[in-house]
């Protein structure tokens, strides 16, 4: 497709030249899931390093039965959302469990990506051949308007994988204010937050030593190559990635390796780098439980239960609207 015609597309290029022209520079994580984007991102969760997406599966497996009575509790029916179910691998342990104490259930996944949300149905629905699966394609905040008038049956909102951490502040209270107000009192929100812990664990994690984080983040120059006609050259780019404690905020840069210019034909625009210049790429924040606590009440939200790692590297909290 065009880069005039594709409604996404031009999403991208108005991003991305806002970004470049932005001083200091940046672009947005959320563009790093092309194929190859989501490729590199499923190699990062199977990391050594990156303890994230181990950390909540232990949650799931050990906790499954607290989990799904929090889930359940005493609605007649259940709806669960998944915003950005991805390949839905933690998502299975506790339908898996659902499933097996028989309770009727609906799973709603919601991606972006129309492929994503056809590979999860065709794979739930052959393991699960009786789960109703509601599949839908788009941008979560506009499907999850769309669903704001259910029959009174209960909507658990899962947002896993400490997705939020890739939100700034500002927009992660008006994401979750926005769920608030289309959430009814007896639904619930389920989401993955990361701990603030050993700021060297947190550090390894985005800066890991196969280099698989450094070309998932230079991916996205590819794909501006690619999408928007760029000429990005990827050897004069390197990943840098730091963790700043008294922010619990990891950060990930590319930095240019030399003073140089990049043309992006889609913009019509040539922008100019100095020498070791950082793009900002992507905040991955971590939280204490002051921050989740804070957040949830500034949203309308309180807290209904929490679910630890043993380590506690990681929590999925559920919450109430207020
Ligand atoms: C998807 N998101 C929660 C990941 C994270 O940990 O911030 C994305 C990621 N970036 C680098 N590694 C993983």
């Amino acid at each position: 497709m065009s880069s005039t015609t594709s409604p996404e597309l031009t999403q991208f290029a108005e991003d991305v030249l806002r970004g470049l022209s932005d001083s200091p520079k940046h672009l947005s994580s959320r563009y790093f899931y092309d194929d190859e984007g989501s490729r590199l991102f499923r190699q990062i969760m199977k990391l050594p390093e990156y303890y994230l997406t181990r950390a909540e599966l232990k949650i799931f497996n050990e906790q499954t039965d607290a989990i799904c009575d929090a889930f359940t509790g005493d609605a007649n029916g259940l709806v669960l959302i998944e915003l950005g179910a991805g390949d839905g691998s933690k998502t299975a342990v506790l339908i898996q469990h659902l499933v097996g104490r028989g309770i009727d259930f609906t799973y709603s996944p919601i991606d972006i990506s129309q492929e994503a949300n056809n590979t999860l149905a065709a794979k739930f629905h052959e393991r699960f051949p009786q789960l109703t699966i509601t599949p839908h394609t788009g941008d979560y905040l506009k499907v999850l308007g769309s669903l704001k008038n259910g029959n009174g049956t209960r909507k658990v909102v899962l947002f896993l994988g400490s997705n939020i951490g890739n939100f700034l502040r500002d927009d992660a209270v008006a994401f979750f204010r926005y769920l608030r107000s289309v959430l009814g009192h007896n639904d619930r929100l389920f989401i993955g937050f990361d701990m603030q812990k050993d700021p060297r664990v947190i550090l390894n994690a985005y800066d890991d030593k196969q280099g698989i984080t450094a070309a998932f983040n230079l991916n996205l120059l590819r794909r501006i190559n690619r999408e928007l006609g760029a000429d990005f050259d990827l050897s004069k780019w390197s990943h840098y990635a730091q963790y700043r404690p008294t922010e619990c905020a990891a950060r990930s840069f590319l930095i240019s390796r030399e003073k140089q210019i990049v043309t992006i034909d889609a913009l019509n625009r040539a922008f100019s780098f100095e020498q070791w210049e950082p793009i900002f790429m992507e905040i991955s924040q971590k939280y204490t439980l002051a921050m989740i606590d804070e957040l949830a009440a500034e949203s309308g939200f309180e807290i209904e239960n929490e679910f630890f790692d043993e380590e506690n590297f990681y929590v999925d909290s559920f919450w109430r609207p207020v």
